[in-house]
C-alpha cells in the first residue's frame, strides 16, 4: 500500500509589526489550528546581510530600502511549519500581500492595513522554502532537504 502523503516544510516569519503588536501567539494559533505541526520556533533579530539573502530577489525593487528598514526595525519570530501542502496553505492562511485587499478571515486581511506592514511572511514555493528554511535555521535544514 502506497501512502500518498509527502510531508512539506515552508517557513514563516512574524515581521516586526507582528512581534510589537503581540500578534505572535495569533499567527501560531491559526497555523496550529489548521493542524500544520510547528517543527522550529526561534525569536531573532534579522541583519541587513540576512535581510538581503532572504529577499534576494527584490534587492533592485523601489520598494526595497523601506522594506530592509521595516524588516531590521525589531525582533522577528521564525516558525519551520510542516505538513501536507504546507507552502501553499500558509500562503492562503497569510492572505494577499497588500492587506487592503487581503480576503477577511486571512491574517492579513484580519490584522493589516498597509502594504509593508503585513505582519507574515510565508515561503512562495517549495524551493524558496528549502533556501529560506537554511537560511533561518541552518543547522536544522540544508538546502537538499525541502
Ligand atoms: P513575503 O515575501 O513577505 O511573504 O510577502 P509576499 O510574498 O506576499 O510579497 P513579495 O512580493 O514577496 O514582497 C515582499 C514584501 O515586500 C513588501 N512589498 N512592498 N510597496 C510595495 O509595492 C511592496 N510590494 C511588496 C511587502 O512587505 C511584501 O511582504
Ligand atoms: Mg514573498
Amino acid at each position: 500500500m502506497t501512502i500518498n502523503f509527502r510531508p512539506e516544510t515552508t517557513l514563516v516569519l512574524v515581521k516586526p509589526d507582528g512581534v510589537r503588536r503581540g500578534l505572535v501567539g495569533e499567527v501560531v494559533a491559526r497555523i496550529e489550528r489548521k493542524n500544520l505541526k510547528l517543527v522550529a520556533m526561534q525569536m531573532l533579530r534579522v541583519d541587513e546581510d540576512l535581510a538581503r539573502r532572504h529577499y534576494s530577489a527584490h534587492v533592485d525593487k523601489p520598494f526595497f530600502p523601506g522594506l530592509l528598514e521595516f524588516i531590521t526595525s525589531g525582533p522577528v519570530v521564525a516558525l519551520a511549519v510542516q505538513g501536507e501542502g504546507a507552502v501553499e496553505v500558509v500562503r492562503n492562511l497569510m492572505g494577499a500581500t497588500d492587506p487592503k485587499k487581503a480576503a477577511p478571515g486571512t491574517i492579513r486581511g484580519d490584522f493589516g492595513l498597509v502594504v509593508t506592514e503585513n505582519l507574515v511572511h510565508g515561503s512562495d514555493a517549495v524551493e524558496s522554502a528549502a533556501h529560506e528554511l537554511g537560511l533561518f535555521f541552518p543547522e536544522l535544514f540544508s538546502r537538499t532537504n525541502a
